[in-house]
C-alpha cells in the first residue's frame, strides 16, 4: 500500500513537469509566430512605389471581368464597359490593395493612403494618356523611380549603355531609381568601366553561346591564362610545375622535396597544389605511411612482429598463451608414453584422445600460422 502511494506521487509529479514544459514551449511558439508576422522590411521609395502599383495592377486584373453574371450578352457587355472605368471598380481595387504584400504591407498601406488622390486622378483622368500606372505615379508624379536603365535624380541614361548596359556582364548602379551613380557593377570575373575586360585569373572564352565571356583560369595557373585547363597557364601556381605535354601539373612534394618536408614522427601526403604532414601511428617511431604496418621503427613499448608493431604487453601475453599450449601438448604426450610402457592397449586409446584433443584445440585457435612458433622462439631468444 505504502509503495503504491509513493509511486502515485512520483507519477503525478512527472506528469506535472511534462505538462509545464509543453505550456512553455507552446508559449514560445506563439511568441515567435507573432514576431515573425510583425517582421516587416522597409523598402526604398522606388521599390515601395513599385510594390503599390503592382498591387494596383493585380487588382485591375482581378476585376477585369467584372462581377455581373447572367442576363443577355449584349446587355452584359455594355454593363461591363461601364464598370471598367467606374468608381465601383476603383473602390473594389482599393479595398484589397496591399493585402497580398506580406513583407511590406504596412508600408504599402500607408503609401496607398498617402497617394489616394493621385491614384484617383490616374483612374479618372490619365488612364488613357498614361496606360502604365507605374510610369504615371512612380516616375512622373512622385519622381522616386526612373525608366529602365536610367539612374539618378534626373533619370540619366546608364553610363554603361542603354540597350545592353555593362555589356551584359554587370549592373548599372541605381538603374530604374532616382539613386546611384550609373556606373557598372561588374559580375565576378569582369572589370573595366563597361565590364568589357576579363579580370586577372580569367580568360576570354568565345566558344560558348554568348559572344564572349570571362571564365576562371585553371587552378594550376598563377595570374593570366590563355585558355581553359592547365595547358592554358602563362605561369604555374605554387605547388605546380610545367610539363611540355601536360602544362602545369601538381608536383609531388613528398618525393621531390629535399630535404624531406615532414619532421620525424609524421609522414607526407601529397595533395593537389601542396602536401600535408600527418602524425604516424602511435605504435611507430617514424613511419613511411599510415597505420602500424608502415613503421620505420617500433615506438617504445611496442615490439615488431611481422608485419606490424604491436604493444609489447599484448605480444608477451600471446607468447605466454602459446608456450602454455605447447607445454600442455608435450605433457599429454609424455603421459601417453609413460602409460604406453605399462599397457599398449590403454595407451593407444588415450593416444587417440590426445590426438583428437590437440587437433580440436589447434582448430579452434583459428588461423594457424606455421611460422608463429618459430618466430615466438626466435623473439624469446632475442629477449
Ligand atoms: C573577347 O574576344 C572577343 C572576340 O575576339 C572580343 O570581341 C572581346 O572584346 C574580347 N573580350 C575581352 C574582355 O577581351
Amino acid at each position: 500500500m505504502k509503495w503504491h502511494f509513493t509511486y502515485c506521487i512520483i507519477l503525478s509529479l512527472a506528469a506535472l513537469v511534462v505538462m509545464q514544459e509543453e505550456v512553455v514551449s507552446t508559449k514560445d511558439k506563439v511568441n515567435t509566430d507573432s514576431s515573425s508576422q510583425k517582421k516587416q522590411v522597409l523598402l526604398a521609395p522606388c521599390q515601395a512605389c513599385r510594390l503599390l502599383t503592382n498591387s494596383f495592377k493585380k487588382g485591375m486584373e482581378r476585376t477585369s471581368r467584372g462581377k455581373f453574371e447572367g442576363g443577355d450578352a449584349l446587355w452584359e457587355e455594355s454593363r461591363l464597359r461601364a464598370y471598367a472605368d467606374s468608381e465601383i471598380r476603383l473602390v473594389e481595387i482599393q479595398e484589397k490593395l496591399c493585402a497580398d504584400e506580406e513583407k511590406a504591407s504596412d508600408q504599402c498601406q500607408r503609401s496607398a493612403e498617402e497617394h489616394e488622390s493621385l491614384l484617383e486622378e490616374w483612374w479618372f483622368k490619365s488612364k488613357v494618356s498614361h496606360p502604365d500606372i507605374f510610369y504615371f505615379l512612380c516616375i512622373d508624379k512622385l519622381q522616386v523611380c526612373c525608366p529602365e536603365n536610367h539612374y539618378g535624380p534626373d533619370c540619366k541614361p546608364c553610363i554603361g549603355g542603354l540597350v545592353n548596359p555593362c555589356n551584359g556582364h554587370g549592373q548599372c548602379k541605381g538603374a530604374g531609381t532616382r539613386k546611384g551613380s550609373g556606373q557598372c557593377r561588374c559580375d565576378p570575373g569582369y572589370t573595366g568601366d563597361f565590364c568589357e575586360q576579363c579580370k586577372i585569373g580569367y580568360y576570354n572564352d568565345t566558344s560558348g553561346d554568348a559572344s564572349w565571356q570571362c571564365i576562371k583560369c585553371d587552378k594550376a595557373c598563377k595570374g593570366h591564362c590563355r585558355e581553359a585547363g592547365p595547358k592554358g597557364c602563362e605561369v604555374c601556381a605554387d605547388g605546380y610545375q610545367y610539363s611540355v605535354e601536360l602544362g602545369c601539373i601538381d608536383s609531388n612534394e613528398c618525393i621531390e622535396m629535399s630535404p624531406h618536408p615532414c619532421k620525424h614522427g609524421t609522414f607526407c601526403v601529397n595533395t593537389i597544389g601542396s602536401y600535408r604532414c600527418v602524425e604516424c601511428d602511435k605504435s611507430c617511431d617514424g613511419c613511411k605511411g599510415d597505420g602500424p604496418d608502415m613503421c620505420e621503427k617500433c615506438a617504445k613499448g611496442y615490439t615488431f612482429q611481422e608485419p606490424l608493431c604491436i604493444e609489447t604487453k599484448t605480444w608477451q601475453r600471446s607468447l605466454h598463451v602459446e608456450v602454455a599450449r605447447y607445454a600442455t601438448y608435450l605433457g599429454l604426450c609424455i603421459a601417453t608414453f609413460i602409460i604406453f610402457r605399462r599397457s599398449i592397449f590403454i595407451a593407444s586409446i588415450i593416444g587417440v584422445f590426445v590426438a583428437v584433443y590437440i587437433g580440436l584445440s589447434e582448430y579452434t585457435v583459428g588461423e594457424w600460422d606455421k611460422r608463429s612458433l618459430i618466430k615466438s622462439v626466435k623473439s624469446l631468444t632475442a629477449l
